[in-house]
């Protein structure tokens, strides 16, 4: 395992984390275009949000993928074998679902990812997005001073019973669906849109 200092918003940075890998592994075979933040403050809608925050949004959670997916993909092409992109949309991008600006970026990441599909199907590679609903024991919806602190159980409860299954979503859901989409057992998946959701989307 490597650790690479990495912004997805800078574009270089995604070069020489691919480059990075290569070195230290001989090949890329998987990239995961996982980061993304929610962008959001308590109690504001829409028109509440500036100039600034709304471009942040999107050079995080859209830019970003396409840095990952464009170095990746001229890497597994230069291999000339395949390889897997998994990008992490979310049910925001398929829904309402949260914050309006939020889910713009995503429903950018789910298109990102069914266009890309079909452009590098020839090449063998292979686009799949995973779209979780709410993960409250992420860091991903506290504020800056609050990341790491246990979250209050009754608001994990309060989570989970959005979902039709009952239960809150976990990072290991995501990661195991990952795995499953990144192996060669889903050889003839590609432009999925993978809800991790307890039915959420389905109702
Ligand atoms: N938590 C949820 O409810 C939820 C729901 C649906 C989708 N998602 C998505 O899941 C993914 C992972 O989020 P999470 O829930 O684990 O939250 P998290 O905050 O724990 O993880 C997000 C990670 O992105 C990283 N990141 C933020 N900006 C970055 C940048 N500029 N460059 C590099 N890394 C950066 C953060 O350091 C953090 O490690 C995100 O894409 C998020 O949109 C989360």
């Amino acid at each position: 395992m490597i650790g690479v200092r990495c912004d997805v918003t800078v574009e270089a940075d995604l070069e020489r984390l691919v480059d990075a890998t290569v070195d230290q592994f001989g090949t890329l075979d998987v990239m995961h275009n996982n980061a993304g933040i929610t962008g959001l403050k308590a109690g504001a809608t829409t028109e509440d949000y500036t100039e600034a925050e709304w471009r942040r949004l999107w050079d995080i959670n859209v830019s970003g993928v396409f840095y990952g997916s464009k170095y990746a993909i001229r890497r597994f092409k230069q291999q000339g074998a395949g390889g897997v992109i998994l990008n992490t949309g979310s049910v925001a991008g398929m829904v309402g679902f949260g914050s309006v600006l939020y889910g713009s970026t995503k429903g950018a990441v789910n298109q990102l990812t069914k266009g890309l599909a079909v452009e590098c199907a020839k090449d063998d590679i292979r686009v799949n997005a995973i779209c979780p609903a709410a993960m409250p024991l992420t860091n991903f919806s506290a504020a800056d001073d609050k990341k790491f602190e246990p979250v209050a159980q009754d608001f994990v409860d309060i989570v989970a019973s959005i979902h039709p299954l009952g239960r809150i979503i976990t990072a290991e859901d995501c990661a195991a669906a990952a795995v499953y989409l990144a192996s060669d057992e889903a050889k003839n998946i590609t432009g999925v849109l993978l809800p991790i959701d307890g039915g959420y989307v389905a109702q």
